[in-house]
């Protein structure tokens, strides 16, 4: 019972859906422009700097904020991960939108934070390198995406925290279809600071 209140509790709080509500409180439906995502990214292309920020750290501790609770109220960290899983699939897989949430990208940040900091710092560094390098966001998240189970792999070791990495790496990649597809035609937005 307790486990079924974590998780669902882990799940509304993943599934506000931070970015459309603080564009909608500026007129703006998110929606409708740019990529059509809801996330920083897209917050930050069509809202600017300030709200595209407020919305990766939203949405950055709907991911942090359940894995901390869950273990501070003594959850094994098996439950811990599924709370951070849960969160994750709220945001991704919203209720408040039918179901069609974000990327995942700034949630994952926050519940990996919360498991595994050393690796987040690894895949951070290849984010950086990466958006550097081409100026894409997308490809900066999708290249991240990938390098993280090898790097909680190898500094965490734990096959369970392998295995809720392997499943949000996956969900990431596959949220950013309609960009892989916009990078190999060479339409992909580029970032502009
Ligand atoms: O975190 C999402 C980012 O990787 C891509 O966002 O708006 O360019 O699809 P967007």
């Amino acid at each position: 019972m307790n486990q079924l209140l974590l998780l669902a509790g882990a799940y509304l709080l993943g599934s506000i859906p931070t970015g459309l509500l603080l564009a909608r409180a500026l007129g703006v439906d998110i929606r409708t422009t740019g990529s059509g995502n809801i996330g920083a990214t897209n917050v930050y292309r069509t809202m600017g700097r300030t709200v595209g920020i407020m919305t990766l750290v939203g949405d950055c501790l709907k991911g942090l904020v359940p894995v901390l609770v869950a273990r501070q109220l003594g959850f094994d960290e098996a439950w811990v991960a599924a709370a951070g899983l849960a969160a994750f699939l709220g945001h991704i897989y919203t209720i408040f939108l039918r179901f069609k949430g974000g990327k995942g990208v700034a949630t994952a940040l926050g519940v990996f934070l919360g498991i595994s900091p050393l690796a987040v710092l690894v895949a951070l560094t290849v984010f950086i390198g990466m958006v550097a390098k081409w100026r894409y966001i997308s490809l900066g998240s999708i290249t991240a995406a990938a390098v993280m189970p090898v790097a909680v792999a190898l500094l965490e070791g734990k096959p369970r925290v392998v295995l809720l990495t392997l499943a949000v790496s996956f969900l990431v990649i596959w949220k950013h279809r309609e960009n892989i597809r916009r990078l190999r035609e060479g339409t992909e937005n580029k970032f502009k600071a």
